[in-house]
């Protein structure tokens, strides 16, 4: 079943049209790539699904509702949650204490609330630290639960950013670049991890510039050049398709 649908998408700033009459399905249960060379707009779309950014034109529907005009909170608490392609984490604040952010898109009394520590939002902050907890042992970053986030390895502070992400319980998880910065074997790892997100029943929409994660991970590819797609197949399809080939090539000239 499809749980997002984006169609006949576009936008433009000034006078550069970033992403042009653009149509993909994700199907539910699915881990679906976007690729295409620097600029060719796939962060500017995953504003656009997430609410970041109105498009000029399309629709976008997720889980059965158009969601276009929509806020990225609100957006949000409908289960769709994304990652950034440069990491944002809140710097003096634990790792646990990072990913119980997340959680707050669900709670009642909120996080203001959470911050002042107003005796009736007690009980609903230890059932949210308990979560929390769950999803750094998941991600197997339960040991550094209490170190600062910011004063982790690099790799490492993807994987807190994908475990606040995670805390929110989304249906779809939109990831910008999770590969970003990282080594060959923590590739690896983020691979694995990428699967096993799945495998606990989330969708996956993810951004990633390195091929072989790409090809390895996903159900589905599209590839976008210049805003426009310019295909949409399997990975071992995609490899072979003469004009991703010719758009890759033409981009390391
Ligand atoms: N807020 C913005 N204002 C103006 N131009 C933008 C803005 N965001 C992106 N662009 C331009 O839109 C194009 C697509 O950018 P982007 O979506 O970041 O590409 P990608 O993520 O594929 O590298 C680029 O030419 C970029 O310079
Ligand atoms: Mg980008």
């Amino acid at each position: 079943m499809t749980l997002l649908s984006v169609r006949e998408v576009s936008k433009r700033f000034g006078g550069l049209q970033a992403v042009s009459d653009l149509s993909f399905d994700v199907a539910g249960g699915s881990i679906k790539a976007l690729i295409g060379p620097n600029g060719a707009g796939k962060t500017t779309l995953f504003n656009l699904i997430s609410g970041f950014l109105q498009p000029d034109s399309g629709e976008i529907v997720f889980g059965g509702e158009e969601i276009r005009k929509l806020s990225s909170c609100r957006i949000a608490s409908r289960g769709m949650v994304r990652t950034f392609q440069h990491i944002r984490l809140f710097p003096g604040m634990t790792v646990l204490e990072n990913v119980m952010v997340g959680r707050h898109v669900h709670s009642r009394s909120g996080f203001l609330a959470g911050m002042l520590n107003l005796p009736f939002t007690w009980k609903e902050e230890r059932r949210i630290r308990e979560k929390s907890l769950e999803i750094l042992e998941l991600l197997g970053i339960g040991a550094f639960a209490l170190s600062e986030a910011t004063s982790l390895p690099y790799g490492r502070q993807r994987i807190v950013e994908i475990g606040r992400a995670l805390a929110c319980e989304p249906r779809l998880l939109l990831l910008d670049e999770p590969a970003a910065g990282l080594n060959m074997r923590e590739t690896g790892e983020m691979g694995k991890l990428i699967e096993k997100i799945r495998g606990m029943g989330v969708t996956v929409l993810l951004v990633e510039h390195d091929m072989s994660l790409v090809m390895k991970i996903s159900d589905e590819v599209v590839v976008l050049s210049y805003g426009k797609k310019i295909a949409e197949d399997r990975p071992l399809s995609i490899q072979k398709n003469r004009e991703v080939i010719r758009v890759y090539l033409g981009d390391d000239q």
